[in-house]
């Protein structure tokens, strides 16, 4: 057999589907060149795509997908187990409450499954306007505007306000979907340390008057760590400095503030031209949401590429979200128990008062953390351990989250579960403290 042959073989061995992919059966009755080809490319894509993956099988930061079934938003099902799960982000409980269930059921009987298009042309479902309309009455804003996901908005909004020629300076620890929208919009990017207004000043005093337009973009809450921006300063310095200041409210938004968003905490809630939410986390759902001015929403309708380039939302997710954000905005125990949870889980550890319903405790090496979340899971407890590049390296850590469906007793058997492994080895409380 020639080398091509015996080359042709091993591929037909070792993936037959690959023959009934028509790419590849295209290329078979073509001459021998252009079919040597195109295995060679395969195998090098291949070849590359497994040597990724040893190295970071070697630096142990390979991840795999663990198909799990959540029952509701504490328990859930994996490898034939039961677990008590403490990372997930459904901080309310509302991705199993029966009336946002309901509303998502109703709506498929009434309009079928799928928005069949992209907003701007047929899948712009009345349900849309709705939404938005609720969400900008319970922000308090004039308009808001529903994108296809978190990840989706921060990649479409910064781009539709800032290109060439402008700055936006993003806090170092902001959600990978900032700063994949901030290098999409070609504007310089700076970044200021973690919740440090001074530093934020003192990047803007350098470089501001340089460039034209200005963004400034934060978190609410960060997502690791758990803390809160000082947004009263950084909306005060983005002012002063001529910047538009843009909050990412994943985690805060449903949470706190009386579930109205991080901003509310604050007295008087200072001025953020540009809050953006999820409506995978608290709200229990899925999709996105830009609360802003009316011009600035209909310019992302206009402008922003990950909105006009991309399905709609099903209307069983636009339904779902509406009977979830009605919620939010009457239940005020159910928005309250997941921090006061969260504090009564540090108070019985002895940490201090967390900011929110995400815990996390740093042990800062890698194999360690995993360790103590494999002994976390031989207890009936999940509680993912998070590592580089997710956070800074050194800082790895256990993120623990809690929702208003958790029990006293489940905090209670978290706590002995966790004291003996965590006893002497937290590194410190989250990423900014040295
Ligand atoms: C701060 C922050 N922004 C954006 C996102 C992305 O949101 P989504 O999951 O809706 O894409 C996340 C989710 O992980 C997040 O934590």
């Amino acid at each position: 057999m020639s080398s091509k042959n015996e080359l042709v073989e091993r591929l037909r061995n070792e993936d037959a589907r690959l023959f009934t992919s028509p790419i590849v059966s295209d290329f078979i009755g073509k001459n021998q060149h252009q079919r040597y080809n195109t295995f060679m490319s395969i195998e090098s894509l291949d070849q590359f795509a497994k040597t990724r993956l040893n190295k970071l099988a070697k630096k142990g930061l390979r991840r795999s997908v663990i198909n799990t079934n959540r029952r509701d938003a504490v328990h859930l099902h994996r490898n034939g187990r039961d677990f008590v799960s403490f990372c997930c982000n459904d901080y309310l409980g509302l991705t199993h409450h029966p009336a946002v269930k309901q509303a998502a059921r109703d709506a498929i009987q009434r309009f079928g499954v799928g928005a069949g298009a992209s907003r701007l042309i047929t899948g712009n479902h009345e349900l849309y306007a709705i939404l938005e309309e609720k969400i900008a009455a319970l922000k308090g804003t004039k308009a808001a505007c529903v994108f296809g996901s978190g990840y989706l908005a921060n990649t479409g909004i910064l781009p539709a306000l800032a290109g060439p020629g402008d700055l936006i300076v993003i806090d170092e620890l902001g959600h990978a979907s900032m700063h994949m929208g901030a290098r999409a919009s070609n504007a310089q990017i700076a970044t200021f340390r973690h919740n440090d207004p001074d530093n934020l000043t003192k990047v803007l005093a350098s470089s501001r008057h340089r460039l034209r337009k200005c963004l400034v973009v934060t978190e609410g809450i960060f997502s690791m760590d758990g803390d809160r921006a000082p947004l009263d300063e950084i909306a005060s310095i983005a002012l002063d400095h001529d910047a538009w200041l843009m909050v990412d409210d994943a985690h805060g938004f449903g949470v706190v503030g009386a579930g109205r968003g991080s901003a509310f905490e604050f007295q008087p809630a200072p001025i953020i031209p540009l809050q953006m939410g999820t409506l995978s986390k608290a709200v229990g759902v899925y999709g996105a949401f830009l609360c802003s001015s009316a011009p600035v929403v209909e310019l992302m309708k206009n402008r922003a590429r990950s909105l006009i380039y991309t399905t709609g939302l099903p209307p069983a997710i636009l339904a779902g979200a509406i009977a979830a954000v009605d919620i939010i905005g009457t239940d005020k125990k159910r928005v309250a128990k997941p921090h006061n949870l969260a504090k009564r889980f540090c108070a019985n550890l002895g940490l201090g008062e967390p900011e929110s319903p995400i815990v996390p405790i740093i042990l800062g090496d890698d194999t360690a953390t995993m360790d103590a979340s494999l002994e976390l899971e031989k207890a009936g407890y999940l509680v993912t351990p998070i590592r580089p590049p997710t956070v800074p390296q050194g800082t790895s850590r256990l993120r623990i989250t809690f929702t208003a469906e958790h029990t006293m007793a489940q905090i209670e058997g978290l706590v002995d579960a966790i004291s003996p492994l965590i006893s002497g080895k937290i590194l410190r409380r989250n990423t900014s403290e040295v």
